[in-house]
C-alpha cells in the first residue's frame, strides 16, 4: 500500500459511505472482517480494519449452526449493539438475516429501520440480485446505507445443495454482472461477491462506479472480507481454500487451557506472588 491510499481511511475519523466510494475510486483496497462482540470488534477497530460486519456467520461461528438460516433478527440486533458500542472508526454493518427481507418490501424495511434505530450501525446488508432490487432501493431511498451479495449466497445454501463456486457457467456470470448493476442502479453503496472466478470478480468490479467487497472473489476487488474465527484458525470446521491462515488461535487457547488446567491440579497456579 503506498501512501496516498493508507491515508483516505486513516485520514477520517468515521468511515462512511463516502470514505468507501473514495477508497474506491482511489484504488485504495478496502478491509473488512466480521465481528460478534465487544472484545474482537475493539482489536478489529484499532488495528484499522475498515468495515466491520456482523456477519449471519454468527449462526455458524457464534451459535454452533450449521447454516446461517437459524439466526433471528432480534440476535443479530443483540450483537450489533454491542459491536456498536465499541466501534470508533470502522463502518458497522449488519446482515438482515434469513426471512426479515424476503416476505414484503414493508416488512424489510421495517426490520432495516429497527437494526438501524436499535443498534447504533451504519448500514445493513441482504443477499440476492434481482429479486431483492426493490427492497434495496426502498431501503436506499429511505437514506439507510445497505451493501448487495452476489455469487454464492448463505441463506440460500439448501436449495443449491452445496458450496460449490458461483458463477463458472457463461450463463451464471452474464446473470451476476446484471445482478450487480441492478443492485447498484437500486442503490446499493456497495456488493460483496462471494465464492465466483477472480476474472468474473474483475469484470463485474471494472463495470461498477460502487466498490465490490470479495470473498474468494479474487484480488481484483475493490475490497476483501473474510470471517474472523476462520481468518483467525479459531473456527476450524470449515476451510475453504480462499481462508488465508493469519494465526491458529484454537490451537493456542486449546495448548493454555490445558496448561492451565495441569497448573491448577498440580498446585502450581496460583503461586504466592499471585495471591494476597
Ligand atoms: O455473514 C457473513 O459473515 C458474511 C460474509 C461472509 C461476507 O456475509
Amino acid at each position: 500500500m503506498n501512501d496516498t491510499r493508507a491515508s483516505i481511511s486513516a485520514r477520517v475519523s468515521r468511515v462512511t459511505t463516502r470514505t468507501i466510494q473514495e477508497m474506491k475510486d482511489s484504488g485504495e483496497t478496502i478491509a473488512c472482517l466480521t465481528a460478534y462482540d465487544f472484545l474482537f470488534a475493539r482489536l478489529l477497530d484499532e488495528a484499522g480494519v475498515d468495515i466491520i460486519l456482523v456477519g449471519d456467520s454468527l449462526s455458524n461461528v457464534f451459535q454452533g449452526n450449521s447454516t446461517t438460516l437459524p439466526v433471528t433478527l432480534d440476535e443479530m440486533i443483540y450483537h450489533t449493539k454491542i459491536v456498536s458500542n465499541i466501534v470508533r472508526h470502522a463502518m458497522v454493518i449488519t446482515d438482515l438475516p434469513f426471512m426479515s427481507y424476503q416476505v414484503t418490501v414493508e416488512e424489510a424495511f421495517r426490520n432495516a429501520g429497527r437494526v438501524m434505530k436499535e443498534t447504533n450501525a451504519l448500514g445493513v446488508k441482504i443477499e440476492g440480485g434481482e429479486r431483492v432490487a426493490k427492497v434495496v432501493e426502498k431501503i436506499s431511498g429511505e437514506g439507510i446505507p445497505i451493501i448487495g451479495h452476489i455469487g454464492l449466497m448463505p441463506q440460500s445454501i439448501l436449495k443449491y445443495g452445496g458450496y460449490r463456486p458461483r458463477g463458472t457457467s457463461e450463463e451464471e456470470a452474464q446473470a451476476l454482472i446484471r445482478d450487480a448493476l441492478i443492485l447498484e442502479e437500486a442503490g446499493a453503496f456497495a456488493i460483496v461477491l462471494e465464492k465466483i472466478p477472480a476474472s468474473l470478480g474483475r469484470t463485474i468490479t471494472e463495470k461498477l462506479r460502487i466498490p465490490t467487497i470479495g470473498i474468494g472473489a479474487g484480488p481484483y476487488c475493490s475490497g476483501q472480507i473474510l470471517v474472523t474465527p476462520d481468518m483467525l484458525g479459531l473456527f476450524e470446521d470449515f476451510r475453504p481454500r480462499f481462508v488465508r491462515r493469519y494465526a491458529n488461535l484454537a490451537e493456542d487457547i486449546s495448548r493454555a487451557v490445558r496448561q492451565y488446567v495441569a497448573d491448577v491440579k498440580t498446585g502450581a497456579f496460583p503461586t504466592q506472588a499471585e495471591s494476597y
